[in-house]
This record gives C-alpha cells, structure tokens and sequence, in this order.
C-alpha cells in the first residue's frame, strides 16, 4: 500500500446550501461545484476546491441515507471522513483486509467517478477513511 494525496475531507451538513453560503461568504471559497445527487451512496454531495485538497459537502438523500445517524448525533453537521487517494484499490482493499481492518463493503464509484471504498472508524484511530483510486489525469 502506498499512501497518496489527501483527496478531500468530507463535512456533512443538513443543507448544503447553507454550508455553500459558510464556504463562499465566511471563507472566501471561490471555486465551488454544483450540487448533485448520489442516489447509489444516499446523499447529495457538493465539493468545495481549496488550494491543495478539497472540501466534500454532503447533505442525506432519502430517508434511509448513510449520513442521517451521523446528523442525529451531530445536529449540525461535522467532519464525517477523510480521503486518501492510492495508486491500486484492490491491492489497499487487500492490504487492509490482510491486517485484520474492516473494509465496509466492495470498491465502488465514488463521487468523483474512482473507485472507493471506506474503513470502518474503529480500526483507524476513530476517523472513518476513505479510499479512492487515483483519479485518471489527475495532478
Ligand atoms: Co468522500
């Protein structure tokens, strides 16, 4: 397993608009995507561009979404997870596997279109990590 870029930090939010007005108005963001709708994953998600990595923005889609437990203990949303991009997702799947972690289903199409997929919390020093091939022509 080789340890890429930080790909983003994911916040989720019971609006994304209103976190589009924090972003832009209170921080100054000025390269902010438009929202769109996951179905697949339950949520709706929006990135927000900073200099070196990126802010994922991710309100629930649908009653049973991902995201709504998240929102029930964190009324006002918060940092959900972090992103690290690798070269192979099947050879990080197997790494993690192979050291006893907790890989929370197959790789999938994440939001950005790369496969992904996350480790559970409890076996990364309580943060929920997500793994995400490198993006094609990225960088
Ligand atoms: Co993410």
């Amino acid at each position: 397993m080789i340890l890429g870029r930080l790909n983003h930090v994911g916040v989720a939010t019971p609006s994304i608009a209103d976190s589009i007005a924090l972003y832009r108005d209170v921080m100054g963001a000025t390269a902010i995507g438009a929202p769109f709708d996951l179905p697949a994953q339950g949520v709706k998600v929006c990135f927000v561009d900073t200099p070196n990595t990126q802010i994922e923005l991710i309100e629930p889609l649908g009653a049973d979404s991902p995201i709504r437990a998240f929102l029930e203990k964190n009324p006002a949303g918060g940092q959900h997870h972090v992103c690290y991009e690798v070269p192979d997702i099947h050879v990080a799947k197997a790494w993690f596997e192979e050291k006893g972690l907790r890989v929370l289903g197959e790789p999938r199409i994440g939001a950005h279109g790369t496969p992904i997929f996350f480790v559970h919390p409890r076996d990364m020093g309580g943060v929920l990590t997500e793994i995400m091939a490198t993006p094609k022509g990225a960088h």
